[in-house]
Formats: structure tokens, sequence, C-alpha cells
């Protein structure tokens, strides 16, 4: 079982990804901290080093390098699947869940947390919003390659793990 979560910053990929893989014994893989630990550099240090070109290659190569762990849940950073061919990779090695979360629920979260988060870094509140609309109209023909979507405010893990069940 190799299963991948993405979905736009914000969207509870991480804290979604913790919950089940203590509910379904997997191992959980934060593929973001998995990169930091791997460079022994922080996500905005690459960022403000080798600028978002850099990032990505690096994100692709821990995307690759986790695509042959077995037993695993993968929170995906939320660009990763916009980039090379890392959708088609995740979807021939594992199961992909996007979580769909609407746009207001992102900004609350977003809003408190974009100290780590070099896209986002700086933004008003009016930025914010504006960012998320036009990257989201970017990125969603990318995340609507995942095998299934789940829609909604809050995600609930029950509804993951059913959905897991039902396609084993
Ligand atoms: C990014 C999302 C971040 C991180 C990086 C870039 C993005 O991960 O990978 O800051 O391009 O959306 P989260 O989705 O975990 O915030």
């Amino acid at each position: 079982m190799r299963i991948f979560l993405i979905g736009f910053m914000g969207s509870g990929k991480s804290t979604m990804g913790r919950a089940l893989a203590s509910e379904l014994k997997l191992d959980f893989i934060d593929l973001d901290s998995f990169l930091e630990e791997k460079y022994y550099k922080t996500i905005p240090q690459i960022f403000a080093e080798e600028g978002e070109d850099g990032f990505r290659r690096k994100e692709r190569n821990v995307l690759e390098e986790v695509s042959a762990f077995d037993n695993i849940i993968v929170a995906t950073g939320g660009g990763a699947p916009c980039f090379f061919d890392n959708m088609d990779l995740m979807n021939n090695s594992g199961f992909c869940i996007f979580l769909d979360v609407d746009k207001e629920s992102l900004i609350n979260r977003l809003i408190h947390a974009k100290i780590d988060r070099p896209l986002i870094k700086g933004k008003t509140l009016e930025e914010l919003e504006g960012f998320i609309e036009g990257m989201m109209e970017k990125r969603r023909p990318f995340y609507e390659k995942a095998r299934y979507i789940l829609k909604g405010k809050e995600i609930r893990i029950d509804q993951v793990v059913s959905l897991l069940k039902a396609n084993q």
C-alpha cells in the first residue's frame, strides 16, 4: 500500500496523513520534511539560495525516492503534483487522493501559517485570496488527475478510510 495525499497548501494533507497512518498502521512521510532532512536545509533556505527551480528538482528527487517505499502515506507539498510528470509518477506507483478544500478554509488556515511558505510569505489577506484563486485555477487540472477527489470544508478521516477500504 502506498498512498499520496495531494492538494493546495493548507488543505490538511499532513494532519490527515498522520492520522491515517496511525489508523492504517502505515508509515507517514511528510515530503517537505523528508526533503529538508535529506538536504540539511529548510525550504525557505532552498528557495532563497536556488530559487523555485532548484526546490522543484529536489522535490522531484525525493518523490522518486519515496515512490519506491512500501506501506507508506505521503503528504506532498502543494506544488509537487504540478511539476515534471510527478502526477504520473504518483498515479503509477500508488493511490493518489486530492483533498479539495474550499477557498475560505484555505485562507483561514494560511493567513496564520505564511512564515514557512515562501510562495505566500508577506502577503496581505487580499493578496493571499487573489493568489489562492489564481494558483488553484492553474493547479486544479493537475490535482484532478488524482484517482480520488474528496471535497469539503473539513475532510474527515473516516471518509478517507472508507474510500480506501472500498478500493482495496
Ligand atoms: C508549496 C507548498 C509547500 C512547500 C513549498 C511550496 C507550493 O507545502 O512544498 O513551500 O508550491 O504549494 P505545503 O503544501 O505542505 O504547504
